[in-house]
């Protein structure tokens, strides 16, 4: 790694710890969930179906404008409905989508795995696409719960590798990093904020 990238990427991760300040922590969120008389457990893990398309693109744009609250543009819902409906009508088995639903219905999260072939970063063939989880219900586990669920359905399809392309900034590389993903490095040594799980049987292993 050269210095130039040394640097940057310390800069970068400063600014990933200054962010996670703004993400609720895990005794605050418990506290909230016991409020609403609900419990890690009692948020249901399950595959997303094409009746779940309204919900889960009610789930995306919150979510989204919630991790990206400085962004630009935020994404509507007309949109965020579009493209789940387009989603949907790939039906060749190429991609899965699990939710998170609290006992109520309502969605909090949703992770999306879809497989990856492509010619650079050859070593990986699947990919994590999406994991999102309203803001009230981090750290409570369940991201862990939606992770161990994309690893269990890429390693019954035969898939045994798994990557992220993320935001060098985003608090979130504390999580992938807690549930083995290593850092995926560009050829100067600099990091772009994606993700990799070489042997995702490890990650099951860890989620057993
Ligand atoms: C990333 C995300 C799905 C993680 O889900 P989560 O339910 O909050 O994570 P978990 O509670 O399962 O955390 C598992 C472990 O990861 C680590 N971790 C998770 N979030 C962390 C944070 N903000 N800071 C430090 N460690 C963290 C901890 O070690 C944690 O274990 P612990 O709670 O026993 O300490 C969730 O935070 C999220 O939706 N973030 C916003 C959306 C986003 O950025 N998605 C990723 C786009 S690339």
């Amino acid at each position: 790694m050269n210095l130039v990238s040394s640097i940057k990427n310390s800069t970068l991760a400063a600014k990933r710890a200054i962010g996670n300040f703004r993400r609720p922590s895990a005794k605050a969120n418990a506290l909230k969930l016991q409020a609403r008389g609900e419990n890690p457990a009692s948020i249901i893990i399950r595959e997303a179906l094409p009746g779940d398309i309204p919900a889960l693109a009610t789930v995306h744009v919150k979510a989204w404008a919630e991790t990206y609250e400085n962004a630009r543009h935020l994404p509507d819902f007309q949109l965020r409905e579009r493209q789940w409906r387009q989603q949907f009508e790939v039906t060749d088995g190429s991609w899965f989508c699990i939710i998170a639903e609290s006992p109520k219905g309502e969605f909090v999260g949703f992770a999306k795995g879809r497989a990856y072939k492509h010619s650079d970063l050859a070593d990986f063939s699947g990919e994590l696409n999406k994991i999102y989880l309203l803001r009230d219900y981090q750290r409570l586990g369940l991201g862990s719960k939606l992770l161990c669920e994309v690893a269990r359905r890429f390693l019954d399809k035969g898939i045994g590798s798994m990557i992220l392309f993320g935001e060098s900034t985003n608090p979130s590389g504390y999580f992938h990093e807690a549930m083995g993903a290593a850092k995926i490095y560009g050829d100067h040594g600099e990091f772009h904020g994606s993700y990799g799980w070489r042997d995702l049987r490890k990650l099951a292993a860890k989620c057993a």
